[in-house]
């Protein structure tokens, strides 16, 4: 029966990460896939340009029932670090914003570098190969293939990712895997999703659909400034995919329609220099034209600014800095780019990312409960995590 010394379930960005680290320390390394091809998620990603880190990377950017457990692997093996190795593989890369860094080229780059690197060290790739069964044996693993041949293993590690995009190949394996070898599972949920509403909701953003605007998108303490999308089905867009992550059913998000302007100073200014002009005119200055239209129409206001009170500016002001909707729920795992939770980290070792419990077995990647923003940091967790597996290993 062939025996490894590290085999890892799941060839996308950790699993990938982790074989090249663990095979340059010498010993047999088999990742194995059910997938047709490796890095599937890298490839369709930041618009097939893969955004696969963010400069701006630190342990704030992730969601976990222990902010502290990111920081060490993170630390270890920094976007500065992912940048030098794109950089010895000449692939161009350019930032967007906010720190998001990504192929000028192609995101298959990317997945072409991961497989050189794991090519380099000797690491073997079986794809369109699943296990059938996974125990532990006498010493190490046990595993059956679907191919219907056994293997053992001095290390399991475990890169499966997590719900989000089912149709691509996501299981939900590594957190039955988590449960069988004695570990809790925090709850687990889609997040970077777009939101939805309901019908009477929908009613005022269906004529909006299609409209972009930049806004801060707040809930449960948390606020982000960047740009909104009214869709067919609801809100989407960088700022509805950010607030996702930390809203929960019943909860309602606040939109700021004027980021960093001091609404009602702004009205009160306009009402004193251009007292005459409507107050849809005003809003039209301010916002989109259909997003003033509509913003106007849910106000139900007319006539000049120089008619308005501070009271009705106040209103008028809220409605445009704080504007409070209630999804109904999210678009769920078929379009989330993440899911939120998993292995929870209180039973996994921060430096090398093995169980606390079962020496051997490590869980790297989106199916620990380490959770990025959007931006580049879930790829970067990614390699954080897998260089950590791997070179403990
Ligand atoms: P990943 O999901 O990459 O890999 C898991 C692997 O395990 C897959 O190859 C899968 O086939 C395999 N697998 C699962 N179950 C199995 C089973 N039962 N048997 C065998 N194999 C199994 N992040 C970011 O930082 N920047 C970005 O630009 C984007 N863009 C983006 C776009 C879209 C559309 C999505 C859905 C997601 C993103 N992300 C992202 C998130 C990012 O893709 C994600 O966080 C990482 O891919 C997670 O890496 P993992 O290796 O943990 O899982």
């Amino acid at each position: 029966m062939p025996r490894y010394q590290t085999v890892i379930l799941g060839a996308g960005a950790a699993g990938l990460m982790c074989a090249a680290h663990a095979a340059a320390g010498g010993g047999r390394v088999l990742v194995i896939d059910h997938a047709r091809a490796a890095g599937e998620k890298i490839r369709i990603s930041g618009g097939g340009r893969c955004n696969f880190t963010n400069l701006h990377t630190g342990p704030e950017n992730f969601l976990s029932q222990n902010p502290h457990f990111a920081k060490s692997a993170l630390s270890r093996y920094t976007q500065w670090d992912f940048i030098d190795l794109v950089a010895r593989h000449g692939i161009a890369w350019h930032e967007k914003t906010l720190g998001q860094l990504f192929c000028d080229n192609t995101a298959k780059d990317i997945v072409r570098m991961l497989l050189e690197e794991m090519a380099k060290t000797g690491a073997e790739l079986r794809l369109q190969t699943a296990a059938t069964e996974i125990g532990k044996a006498e010493t190490g693993f046990a595993l059956r293939l679907s191919t219907g041949q056994r293997i053992t293993t001095d290390n399991l590690v475990i890169a499966t990712g997590g719900k989000s995009i089912p149709k691509m190949g996501a299981t939900g394996l590594g957190y039955q895997l988590a449960r069988q070898f004695g570990h809790a599972v925090t709850e687990t949920r889609p997040a970077l999703v777009p939101l939805t509403f309901g019908d009477d909701v929908m009613a005022g953003f269906k004529p909006l659909a299609g409209l972009a605007t930049p806004v801060r998108a707040s809930c449960n303490g948390a606020s982000f400034d960047e740009a909104l999308l009214f869709t067919h089905r609801g809100l989407s867009g960088p700022a509805i995919l950010q607030i996702s992550s930390y809203w929960r059913e019943g909860d309602t998000v606040t939109l700021d329609l004027l980021p960093g302007v001091d609404a009602f100073e702004t009205l009160r200014a306009r009402r004193a220099g251009a007292g005459r002009k409507s107050i849809g005119t005003v809003l039209s200055e301010l916002l989109p034209n259909r997003l003033a239209a509509d913003t106007a129409a849910r106000l139900g206001v007319h006539g000049n600014l120089a008619d308005c009170s501070d009271t009705r500016l106040h209103e008028i002001a809220r409605a445009l800095s704080a504007w409070p909707l209630t999804p109904a729920g999210s678009e769920g795992y078929r379009t989330a780019e993440v899911t939120l939770g998993g292995v929870d980290t209180a039973g996994l070792n921060s430096r090398t990312m093995e169980s606390t419990s079962v020496p051997g077995l490590y869980f790297v990647g989106e199916v620990v409960d380490v959770t990025g923003w959007l931006g580049g940091y879930n790829f970067q967790w990614a390699w954080s995590s897998g260089h950590a597996a791997g070179t403990a290993i």
